[in-house]
């Protein structure tokens, strides 16, 4: 009597903790799943930023720093981004410069935030 009460408890031990493998097994892949699609959708959104920052340059840039960032009545912005931080080119649009309007009227924080971005790439 008492020894099959121990195999029976024997048997629920096992069945359960190979339930709990699996469960711990399937946390595992799901999390590393909901990484990777983190860093996935992280990508994309920067990808996103990128190409709404290329366009808002095109727009509001483009004819005073050229298409290629070359600089023709402003300065080339090729190597902005070891010249000067994003907050530092932020305020640039912020403030102007000479020869420069401010951008803070037309661009909202989250574009200038964008074209700093984009621009600081470019090292
Ligand atoms: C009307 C022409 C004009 C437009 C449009 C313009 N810029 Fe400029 N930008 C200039 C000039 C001129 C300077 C140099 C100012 C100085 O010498 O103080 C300059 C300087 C800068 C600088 C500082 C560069 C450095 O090396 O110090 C940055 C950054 C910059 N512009 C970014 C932008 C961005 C981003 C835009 C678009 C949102 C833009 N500019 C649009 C004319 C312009």
């Amino acid at each position: 009597m008492s020894e099959n009460r121990a195999e029976r408890l024997c048997a629920f031990m096992k069945g359960n903790s190979f339930v709990w493998l699996v469960l711990i097994l399937s946390l595992a892949v799901i999390s590393a799943c909901s990484n990777s699609e983190n860093t996935n959708s992280v990508q994309i959104a920067s990808a996103q930023a990128d190409e709404v920052a290329a366009s808002l340059y095109k727009k509001h840039c483009l004819s005073c720093h050229a298409a290629d960032l070359s600089g023709l009545v402003g300065p080339s912005l090729k190597q902005v981004g070891t010249k000067l931080t994003e907050e530092q080119i932020i305020a640039v649009m912020n403030e102007g410069a000479k020869g420069m309007p401010s951008f803070t009227k037309m661009l909202s924080k989250e574009e200038m935030e964008a074209v700093a971005g984009w621009l600081s790439k470019n090292e």
